[in-house]
């Protein structure tokens, strides 16, 4: 095979293939868009290039699997009253709503993939954004189309809040029907924000079931800002991912637990809305898998760091940095079904897509010890090297 590559060196590889040990001294070989071969360094075949890490740490690349990337505007006023004592509310979406319709499709298209970018350079391979700032027809249908252009993977959040000046009950008619049709060619999930100011359960539900019938795959935004129901609701309908759970009851972890339904965490998000943080090494020790993403909107989240929130959830909720580690990338693949087979992302194995990243660290535990400084040093998207 022509265009192969020898990445050697490694001081400590992350598969997170089947063993959860770190290899070192390693080595791994790529080609075609996939890897194919790891072992020790030494027992390294031949490949018609060779990059040698020098001792560095590879991991797979980041999943971030909650943002909203496609939007208008920004809401930094917002932000900074906040900072001043204002609490949060879902209401601050309208504000972007407005913005995001006054937007050409370009302009939108140029922002999400600025922030694409501004990812994959921190080592995000995969990534899903949602629709959810148009919140008509038209606004929505352009934003899956722009967001499909930019994504991996594509959310459907027509039931993000009603916008100002609908009446409730027919703009869940419009998300259940022309909307969900409209935006349908270009999305593989629905989602439904299940909260005060948004939508309660019943209206989640009817929104969620509509995307089911459409043949979409579930997510839910629940207990964010409150003990909202939307936890519960994720888990009864077998939803792929809730993602939040900032404000969750005994009953809710163990729902998750007995459950298939990934819990996403959130902690940029909870760091910029001072909201408490979830908690974490419950839902682990409960044995609840969980997913963690950078949620990047310009409401509540507006970031692309998968280490800021990798450190995070190391240094303030509770987790070992292997737990960070697996629940960016293979525990958030499973919230999209893509933790296995041929087209799995979020783990490195021979057969595997070559998404991964080299940090300037020996190990990753660096991504909370020095937390804050920049040590993504060299990233693979399927095989190719990230500008
Ligand atoms: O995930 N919770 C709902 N949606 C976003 C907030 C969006 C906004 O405030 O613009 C979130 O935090």
């Amino acid at each position: 095979m022509n265009g192969t590559e020898l990445v050697t060196g490694i001081g400590e590889l992350t598969t997170h293939d089947e063993s959860s040990e770190r290899l070192h001294d390693a080595a791994l070989v790529i080609g075609e868009g996939r890897i194919l071969w790891i072992g020790p360094a030494a027992q390294a075949p031949a490949a018609d290039r060779r990059t040698d890490v020098d001792g560095r740490a590879v991991l797979p690349g980041w999943v971030d699997t909650h943002t909203h990337l496609v939007f208008g505007g920004d809401r930094s006023a917002e932000f900074e009253a906040r900072m001043a004592g204002r609490a949060y509310a879902a209401g601050g979406i309208n504000t972007t709503v407005a913005a995001t319709r006054a937007a050409p499709e370009e302009q939108l298209v140029a922002t999400a993939r600025n922030l694409r970018h501004e990812a994959e350079t921190q080592g995000t391979t995969f990534l899903e954004t949602k629709t959810g700032y148009g919140l008509d027809v038209a606004s929505e249908e352009r934003s899956a189309r722009a967001a499909a252009n930019v994504a991996d993977v594509v959310t459907f959040l027509g039931a993000h809040i009603v916008p100002a000046g609908m009446d409730r009950r027919a703009y869940i008619d419009l998300v259940t029907g022309p909307m969900l049709t409209a935006a349908l060619p270009y999305v593989q999930f629905i989602d439904a924000f299940c909260e005060t100011g948004a939508f309660d359960v019943e209206e989640a539900r009817e929104v969620l079931l509509a995307g089911r019938a459409a043949g979409l795959g579930l997510r839910v935004h629940g207990n964010q800002l409150g003990f909202s129901g939307g936890v519960r609701l994720a888990v009864e309908l077998g939803a792929a991912s809730v993602d939040h759970c900032n404000y969750l009851e005994p009953a809710d972890i163990d729902a998750l637990a007995a459950g298939t339904t990934v819990a996403t965490l959130l902690p940029a998000c909870d760091l910029s809305t001072r909201q408490p943080f979830p908690p974490a090494r419950q839902l682990l020790d409960a044995g609840v898998v969980i997913a963690l993403a950078t949620n990047c909107n310009p409401g509540t989240s507006y970031t692309t760091s998968m280490p800021l929130c990798v450190a995070t959830a190391v240094l303030q909720m509770g987790l070992s940095v292997g737990e960070a580690v697996w629940a960016a990338t293979r525990g958030a693949a499973r919230s999209l079904g893509r933790d296995r087979g041929a087209d799995a992302v979020g783990s490195l194995f021979v057969g595997g897509r070559a998404d991964l990243q080299v940090l300037n660290a020996p190990s990753i535990s660096h991504l909370a010890y020095r937390v804050g400084v920049p040590l993504t040093a060299a990233v693979w998207r399927k095989g190719v090297r990230v500008d």
